[in-house]
């Protein structure tokens, strides 16, 4: 799992649902997030470095659980990797797509993920007619990233951003950005009951159990050293702490930093048997 940050650990918590046998090895880039104000060409050279490091660890499948490495960078981790790279644009689309019942959708996300139009293209291509309102709303990373989830000004914050949302009648709002399910509550209050709120990190999910199950790739049981491995790279003490809130549970697992220095880490990496230390968790 890739992600430019902590974020992606809601992508965890599904898959950890859905996939509970699978080994998983995370890269939060801690030292660079966040993705959702840069240029697609440095969002695709940064994710082009995870997936290198990625690879090191023999992974049968990469999720892209940050919406906007999703949005700019899929393409090009597609034509790199030797194994299926699911990110979570697709699968978020395709579940809003069927759950629309007015055909009116709202996608909310970052800058970069907004402006690349990558979700109403999801959307045109599974069902013709939908009318998409897209609202960048890029306060909420920090909000979220500052525990005010329960707070009155992530509510101001919120009808300011979703009012386009409420006036257009959407009766489905996609929440493509990793950090937003925190923020469902909220978001469900400001725009009423009756809209379907969809966790593009859920939706993903499910996708991969399915390219797993039909590779025959599916982990039945928990092998023996089933482990979670967590990677970032710069204050992994943050990200420990502050994982258990987008997990829903503690973040038991040592959090390691990558070594960024004068040769690129992802090479360096290439050839080692293990990370020091590794064989004993
Ligand atoms: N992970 C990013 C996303 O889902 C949010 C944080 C960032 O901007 O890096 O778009």
């Amino acid at each position: 799992v890739f992600d430019s940050g902590l974020g992606g650990l809601t992508v965890v918590r599904a898959l950890e649902r859905e996939l509970p046998a699978e080994c998983l090895v995370y890269f939060g880039d801690t030292a660079r997030l966040p993705y959702g104000n840069k240029s697609k060409v440095t969002v695709e050279r940064l994710s082009l470095e995870a997936l290198r490091f990625l690879s090191h660890f023999e992974i049968k499948a990469l999720v892209v659980a940050c919406n906007s490495a999703s949005a700019r960078a899929l393409d090009v981790l597609q034509a790199e990797a030797p194994f299926p790279v699911l990110g979570v644009v697709e699968a978020g689309a395709a579940r809003a797509a069927a759950a629309t019942r007015n055909g009116r959708v709202g996608v909310i996300g970052t800058r970069a993920t907004v402006r690349s139009g990558c979700y109403e293209r999801a959307l045109a291509a599974r069902r013709e007619g939908l009318r998409v309102i897209a609202e960048a709303c890029p306060l909420f990373v920090p909000l979220v990233e500052e525990g005010w989830i329960d707070h009155e000004v992530t509510r101001a914050v919120a009808r300011h951003y979703l009012e386009p949302l409420r006036a257009g009648g959407v009766d489905t709002c996609i929440l493509g950005c990793t950090h937003y399910p925190l923020l469902g509550e909220v978001i469900g209050e400001v725009l009423g009951g009756g809209v379907t709120l969809i966790d593009s990190g859920e939706s993903v999910a499910a996708e991969v159990a399915g390219v797993l199950g039909d590779r025959g790739l599916r982990a039945r049981a928990p092998a023996p050293g089933h482990r979670y491995r967590f990677f970032v790279s710069d204050q992994p003490e943050q990200f420990a702490a502050q994982g258990a809130r987008f997990l829903s549970h503690a973040l038991v697992q040592e959090v390691r930093v990558v070594d960024q220095s004068a040769v690129p880490w992802y090479d360096r990496w290439a050839g080692r048997d293990a990370v020091p230390g590794e064989e004993q968790r």
